[in-house]
């Protein structure tokens, strides 16, 4: 592990958008927020729009598309109607996610192996869009050999487990988890030095300094806990602190 360059924070602005659903309202208005998040130093914006429309709507991403500064990076289940809509919106980048109606957050990574020619399939149409595209998997071997093979852009590693276990107060587990991080980011570079590897999933201001110190990772996404810290110390204030805890 090494110091030597910390990652880029893509802010995922979802939760602004499940705030404002919640209600049926027209705010808090995810793009207000979005373009907050960038003048307080995010190199990016992540959006979801998920098969059942629970936080992010079409017309978010549309919107967003057009007023960004920085880049969007937008996540998507890998099913024909998303796809349509990101070739048409043509973000920077496209994150592909695995996806179920039930699930209360993204669980588990993109099964890349068990669907690899559907998934290659999927990165050739983006491609052909102008997109960029990452594979949102969890920290395994196989999975990184079959984004690879697909010819992913990039590649998003799971934290969630790392971060569950820091939750639990599992430090050997933590451990486990943040050793497997680690070895799928060499893994990765081995395999192709130029796939980018990005993560995220569960971070906060407190396990974050550990994965922003792992040398290869380009960039973190992190929604959740910066959008609940920003209840306290507003979301500019809230950016801040989290890039400064990704540079201790
Ligand atoms: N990356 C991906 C692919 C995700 O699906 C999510 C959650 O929407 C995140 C990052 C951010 O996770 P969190 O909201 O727990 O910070």
């Amino acid at each position: 592990m090494t110091t030597s360059h910390r990652p880029l924070l893509g802010v995922n602005i979802d939760h602004v958008a499940t705030l404002r659903q919640a209600r049926g309202v027209p705010y808090p208005s995810p793009l207000e927020a979005a373009l907050l998040c960038e003048q307080a130093g995010a190199d990016g914006i992540t959006l979801h729009l998920r098969e059942d429309r629970r936080h992010i709507q079409d017309a978010d991403v549309f919107e967003m598309a057009d007023k960004l500064t920085t880049r969007m990076n937008l996540e998507l289940a890998a099913t024909a109607e998303m796809v349509d809509i990101a070739c048409k919106v043509k973000p920077e980048w496209v994150c592909l996610v695995p996806e179920k109606r039930e699930e209360l957050t993204t669980e588990g990574g993109l099964d890349v192996v068990a669907q690899q020619s559907h998934i290659a399939e999927v990165i050739a149409k983006l491609h052909t869009a102008g997109c960029k595209v990452s594979l949102f998997i969890d920290p395994e071997p196989a999975q990184i050999e079959a984004a690879n093979a697909c010819q992913a852009d990039a590649i998003e590693l799971h934290t969630g487990a790392y971060a569950e276990a820091g939750l639990a107060n599992d430090a050997i587990k933590e451990q486990q988890e943040l050793d497997r991080i680690l070895t799928a980011v060499d893994f990765a570079k081995s395999q192709n030095s130029s796939l980018i590897v990005n993560a995220g999933h569960g971070l906060t201001r407190d396990n974050v300094t550990t994965i922003a110190k792992i040398d290869g990772i380009y960039e973190l996404n992190i929604g959740h806990a910066l959008i609940a810290d920003a209840i306290f110390m507003g979301l500019a204030d809230a950016v801040k602190a989290m890039k400064a805890a990704m540079s201790q």
